[in-house]
């Protein structure tokens, strides 16, 4: 097997190469967006094909190249499928195998830096891939996107301390110079959870640590999610008071990964016309209370029947702090009669 490890000395991330030579295949682990030119010649100068791209985890500190090697290479992206990404070609499984010529990888969910992390196994070599659940002589920080010590530390001893004790562990970061470690090492040094340490005690060394959230946390969860593709929010005009205005091609390409809220009456919804595909029936007069509980980080897009309903809606959620919202132009009627035009 070909294996490289690269570094982004930005986000002191590690990208992994593996590859197969008889078959020319290859996997990148975690590519760093802004990397993708470097590691594209290098798999070329190998005489490698990237047929996959796998990530660990939904980054807080830097964007996946995912997206963009899709693009410039046609490989097929993966990603666990206990995360909240969308845009993958392939949603991983705790205890599943995924091949790419000779090399195997067992998928291993890892939930604790992330509600979503997993690591990558490939137990021909001794290799596992930890992503940031387990780091050489640390972890990932278990305090937000769905962090949890006490699943970190469970992770860690079921999933990964339980593998052969030579087992090379290459995690996703490194801030002290460290590249590689083994599972025996870990287990006998790791400061945080080595050396028998209790899970009571873990979750007390997690609590103090009282760290600053990562610079890019906003922007890269986000990109993330979309697995490195540009944010399709931004391809939008916006109208006189800042509303993103959306129309039915573009609600067409993004309806998988936005919410489509229809802020009409209940009879509208139910009437004549009928409501888009999808569309969620909250009344105007009800939208402020019902979102209170909605997650700000969801994009949305709101329809009424021509646009002036759900434009005030879109501005009374953008007041209350959504990230990501747009009204649909022309509301129900266009969409009612381009399925006219249609028919
Ligand atoms: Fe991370």
């Amino acid at each position: 097997m070909i294996f490289r490890q690269l570094f982004d000395e930005t986000s002191n991330t590690f990208t992994y190469l593996l590859g197969d030579s008889a078959s020319g295949q290859a996997l990148l682990i975690d590519p760093v967006q802004g990397k993708e030119a470097r590691d594209l010649e290098l798999l070329a100068q190998l005489n490698l094909t990237l047929s996959w791209v796998l990530e660990t985890h939904e980054h807080a500190d830097h964007i996946t190249a995912a997206d963009k090697l899709r693009t410039l290479s046609g490989c097929a992206l993966a990603t666990p499928n206990s995360g909240q990404s969308q845009g993958a070609d392939r949603y991983l499984k705790h205890g599943e195998t995924l091949v790419c010529g000779a090399i195997e990888l067992e998928v291993r969910h890892t939930p604790g830096h992330t509600a979503g992390s997993a690591s990558y196994v490939n137990h021909a070599h001794g290799m596992v891939f930890t992503g940031d659940t387990l780091l050489v002589r640390g972890c990932g920080r278990t305090d937000f996107q769905g962090g949890d010590a006490a699943a970190l530390y469970a992770s860690v001893h079921e999933q990964l301390f339980s593998l052969p004790s030579t087992t090379r562990v290459f995690p996703g970061h490194d801030y002290k110079g460290h590249r590689e470690s083994s599972i025996a090492e870990e287990m006998a040094h790791n400061p945080r959870l080595g050396g028998g340490r209790s899970l009571e005690a873990f979750v007390e060394i997690m609590k103090g640590l009282k760290l600053s959230p990562p610079r890019l946390l906003n922007q890269a969860v986000p990109a993330n999610r979309r697995m490195g593709a540009p944010d399709p929010f931004e391809q939008l005009r916006s109208d006189a008071v800042g509303v993103p205005q959306a129309d039915l091609g573009w609600w067409g390409e993004n309806k998988e990964s936005v919410r489509l809220i229809d802020v009409r009456q209940p009879e509208e919804y139910i009437g004549p016309m009928g409501h888009l595909p999808g569309a969620e029936l909250v009344p105007l007069d009800t939208l402020i209370h019902a979102a209170e509980t909605w997650d700000r980080e969801q994009p949305l897009v709101i329809v009424c029947r021509s646009g002036a309903r759900s434009n005030r809606g879109a501005i009374a959620l953008k007041n209350m702090g959504f990230a990501q919202v747009a009204n649909l132009a022309g509301g129900t009627a266009a969409w009612f009669s381009s399925q006219g035009a249609r028919a």
